[in-house]
């Protein structure tokens, strides 16, 4: 496990971006494919606009982006929808930057699909023929989550339908205009399947980030409460720290 601190959001974004954007080229030139799984949220907006120039001039044909989460229901059309979110900051400005990235390799899961435990497993099943997760790129919720695993979650869950917590939907109303409009589930990316990558990276910013990754950071175990946690027995995971909103107090700093 590693801690890089950045002392500031660009700082965090533009590191982040570099090491993501050299690890992307190292695999597509050594292996001929790389699978790169992204986050929605306010904390990977600073990477993406790092990223995509960094990747301007590389051949993307064989780079698939998969996307954690999705509400459900959501249409795809829907501001509040992560499709939307993903399109619109990644994929879309990626695609105009750089024509050989082809929207047929991004995935991301359909929160309109009719049978939404289908759709999970489909979804398991497109990321097996992928061949598995090179890097994987997580926000953190304030109550621990990744993803939607919220507390509670177990380590051996693939893609499927959750609930989502209590504080997740409180903290997720600010994007919503009424708090009746927030979505009460999601399709989400297991534990299993996140741990699963050979990279991980964990974007760690704002100040409401700073109890819970203090809490993590200082635990002797991984613990279902707190299903960040389970990132610590990960053999390559990278914490990226906003040390202008995180004061992490822990040996390891
Ligand atoms: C959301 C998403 C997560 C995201 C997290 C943190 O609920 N499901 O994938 O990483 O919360 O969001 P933010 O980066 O806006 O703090």
């Amino acid at each position: 496990m590693q801690i890089i601190s950045c002392s500031n959001y660009d700082q965090l974004s533009q590191k982040l971006a570099n090491q993501i954007a050299q690890e992307v080229k190292h695999l597509l030139k050594m292996r001929k494919k790389c699978v790169l799984v992204v986050p929605t949220g306010s904390s990977p907006r600073g990477l993406y606009e790092a990223l995509i120039p960094l990747l301007k001039d590389v051949d993307l044909a064989n780079l698939h982006i998969v996307s954690l989460d999705e509400y459900y229901p959501m249409k795809k059309t829907s501001p509040h929808s992560y499709f939307q979110e993903i399109y619109t900051l990644l994929l879309e400005p990626l695609h105009r930057a750089n024509p050989t990235f082809r929207f047929d390799h991004a995935y991301i899961p359909n929160g309109e699909a009719p049978d939404p435990f289908k759709e999970c497993e489909q979804f398991d099943q497109k990321i097996y023929r992928l061949g598995g997760l090179d890097i994987v790129v997580l926000g953190l919720g304030v109550n621990g989550h990744i993803a939607f695993n919220e507390p509670g979650s177990r380590l051996e869950e693939t893609t499927r339908l959750v609930q989502i917590a209590q504080s997740t939907k409180q903290s997720n109303s600010r994007f919503f205009e009424h708090k009746d409009e927030v979505p009460k589930r999601a399709i989400t990316l297991g534990l299993k399947t996140i741990v699963s990558a050979q990279n991980i990276y964990v974007i760690v910013t704002g100040e409401s980030k700073n109890t819970i990754i203090n809490k993590i950071m200082n635990l002797a175990e991984p613990t279902s409460a707190i299903p960040a946690s389970y990132l610590l027995h990960h053999k390559s995971v990278f914490w990226y720290i906003n040390e202008h909103d995180i004061h992490l107090k822990t040996a390891l700093a």
